[in-house]
């Protein structure tokens, strides 16, 4: 198990870290993203970060740590928020800096290119108010207001959106940013906001109605553009370049202000335009992001598996919004949520479809069907399910798709459907399919079974989570060292925890985790972190428990005697070979003491 540690950061700030580690509650601090459960001394949850549906993420309040067993990532709060957000450990540091009102020195130097990606988000911010401002206010904005009035949008959501406008003068917002923010110009060119041309620079955006791209933390990452003129040559629609801060692939439009809506709804209806989603919410469908007319990325599914369990396509009703969903389903299937579909009608895409029958798209979206279904009905209606060529192909377009179905008996619901629709037998769909799954299963692996070990060990690491994890450690380890006592040895961490253990309670009688731990060599802490957060099953009462503890160090008792006995038996064959009859005589009578003790390990001890 690795906790990734903030201590390889080199920083200068390590009391800092440190500090804000303290401030911050673990429990508290993780229950805000996700749902604790209590569990004995830890909490448990589903991992945010990996498809489960028995929880294996664990967090525990006495060390202020987390783990998951399942995707083997843990930590403390900075690596739970760095996975969470998606973030670096200098912009982790700074949220949680910020939060616990501790001031961090700078460092340009290794902050630098966090700080770089702070500043473009601080010049997109300005861009955004430059541009909104002269939209709404200024009279270089006419033909834009004009625009968006005749396409029903109204100021309130211009507001909402702070949409704006990007005059058509070369260089209106680089020279505002130039002279009157004193911005240097590399800074506007590394937000993508300016061109160099030859000596000048020049804005990027010119002339177009500006959707500003915020992230779900409210950073402004970049923008996109739409000409007004509907004879325009030149693209419909452009998008900031990638930059530090925008990565088209990871960002979706809409959810810093949609997000609330999608949790509550706990379903994302996911549009393909800027003005699908301004469109959608103004009617009062809120819970609705943009992709920009691609099929979704994995960070993309990612970032909205946080706020819904079901996701539903919301794409033009063309062949390549067809293809979209197609692409975008083993990724949404990868992190196990639920794809439905709304069948656009009245229109070529939601915002048209709410313009001309805004009753018969609200009506679409209340009844979305299962994406399955949508596609088989599509590829029925494209080829003839009579003839055997319209079977393959019917069969060609779909089976990879179901193949991909996570829950088994949704794919077998499927897979009865299509061969009972193409009047072959559930077998032959069934190995079609197989070959698609086993293509697909070649590229996963498997890292947690791929690491094995002794059964002692994991044995040893559970008796140890029994003992730490209990309410009552010294009655615990006191039934352990009934059976373990001149057993045990001391090779494994587990085995050196349970001594000093051992060592504790022979003296003492209380147990505090936390002085435990510290007079733990460290070499040991992540072991005995490891068996702390392990997700022991629930014990109903404390006779369950005690008779588990017994029945562990017994078998382990048990192990541990065989061992030597094995031992004892390979030096009784040397020695044979060397006739030290003597030798052999006291090995044997140690060899047959040990059986007698073996045999009498799986009796209660009085
Ligand atoms: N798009 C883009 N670059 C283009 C064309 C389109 O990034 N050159 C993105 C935009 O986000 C656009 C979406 O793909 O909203 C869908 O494109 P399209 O259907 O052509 O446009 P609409 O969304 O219908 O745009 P509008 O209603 O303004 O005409
Ligand atoms: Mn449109």
């Amino acid at each position: 198990m690795h906790f990734e540690s903030v201590e390889v950061y080199n920083s200068l700030s390590m009391d800092e870290v440190a500090q804000i580690r303290e401030k911050i509650d673990i429990v508290s601090f993780i229950a805000e993203f996700i749902t604790l459960k209590k569990a004995g001394r830890n909490f448990k949850a589903n991992c945010p970060f990996h498809n489960e549906k028995t929880p294996s993420f664990m967090v525990n309040p006495e060390r202020q740590i987390w783990h998951c067993f399942g995707c083997s990532k843990g930590g403390d709060i900075y690596s739970f928020l760095m996975e969470y957000e998606r973030l670096e450990f200098p912009e982790a540091l700074r949220m949680l800096a910020k939060r616990t009102g501790i001031a961090l020195p700078e460092r340009p130097s290794q902050i630098a290119k966090s700080s770089k990606k702070e500043k473009i988000y601080q010049i997109n911010n300005l861009a955004r108010e430059f541009y909104h401002y002269v939209l709404t206010k200024h009279s270089a904005g006419e033909k834009a207001r004009i625009y968006l009035e005749e396409r029903g949008v109204t100021p309130k959501i211009i507001q909402t959106f702070m949409l704006g406008f990007a005059p058509f003068t070369g260089n209106a917002l680089t020279k505002y940013l130039i002279e009157k923010k004193l911005f240097p110009r590399q800074d506007l060119i590394d937000a993508g906001l300016a061109i160099q041309y030859t000596e000048r620079v020049r804005d990027f955006f010119r002339g177009r109605l500006i959707f500003p791209l915020v992230d779900h933390r409210d950073n402004v990452v970049g923008f996109s553009g739409r000409v007004l003129d509907k004879n325009a040559t030149t693209a419909k629609y452009i998008n900031t370049r990638e930059t530090l801060a925008y990565h088209k692939g990871d960002h979706v439009f809409g959810l810093n202000i949609t997000k609330d809506a999608i949790r509550k709804a706990n379903q994302v209806i996911v549009c393909e335009g800027e003005f699908d989603v301004i469109s959608c919410f103004h009617n009062g469908i809120s819970n609705v992001v943009g992709v920009k007319g691609t099929a979704l990325t994995e960070n993309q599914v990612n970032l909205l598996a946080r706020y819904a369990a079901k996701i539903t396509f919301c794409f033009d009703g063309d062949k390549a919004g067809q293809e979209a969903i197609k692409r975008s389903l083993l990724v949404v299937e990868k992190k196990g949520l639920m794809p439905t579909v709304i069948e656009i009608t009245g229109g070529k895409d939601p915002d048209e479809a709410l313009r001309l029958e805004p009753g018969l798209f609200k009506k679409a979206v209340r009844e979305d069907t299962g994406v399955y279904d949508y596609l088989l009905a599509k590829a029925v209606a494209a080829a003839d399910p009579e003839t055997a060529q319209g079977k393959k192909q019917i069969a060609d377009e779909l089976l990879p798709l179901i193949a991909g179905i996570k829950n088994e008996i949704i794919k077998e619901h499927y897979l009865r459907k299509i061969a009972s629709l193409l009047e072959t037998s559930y077998d032959s769909i069934m190995k079609e399919a197989q070959h698609q799954t086993i293509k697909e299963q070649k590229v996963a692996v498997n890292t947690i079974s791929a690491i094995k070990r002794p059964k002692e060990e994991v044995m040893e690491e559970y008796l140890l989570s029994l003992i730490i994890q209990s309410d009552d450690p010294k009655a615990i380890t006191r039934i352990a060292s009934a059976r373990l006592s001149g057993y045990l040895p001391k090779e494994r961490a587990c085995q050196k925890i349970l001594h000093h253990l051992l060592d504790h309670f022979a003296i003492g009688d209380t147990f505090d985790g936390q002085k435990f731990t510290h007079s733990l060599p460290t070499e040991l802490i992540t072991s005995y972190d490891t068996s702390l957060l392990y997700p022991l099953s629930h014990f109903e009462d404390r006779q369950k428990l005690l008779s588990e503890v017994e029945k562990a160090a017994a078998s382990l008792r048990t192990s541990y005697i065989h061992q030597k006995m094995k031992q004892i038996a390979k030096e009784i064959k040397a020695k044979e070979q060397e006739g030290l009859e003597k030798e052999i005589n006291e090995l044997k009578k140690e060899y047959s003491l040990l059986a007698s003790q073996k045999s009498q390990s799986n009796f209660p001890l009085a």
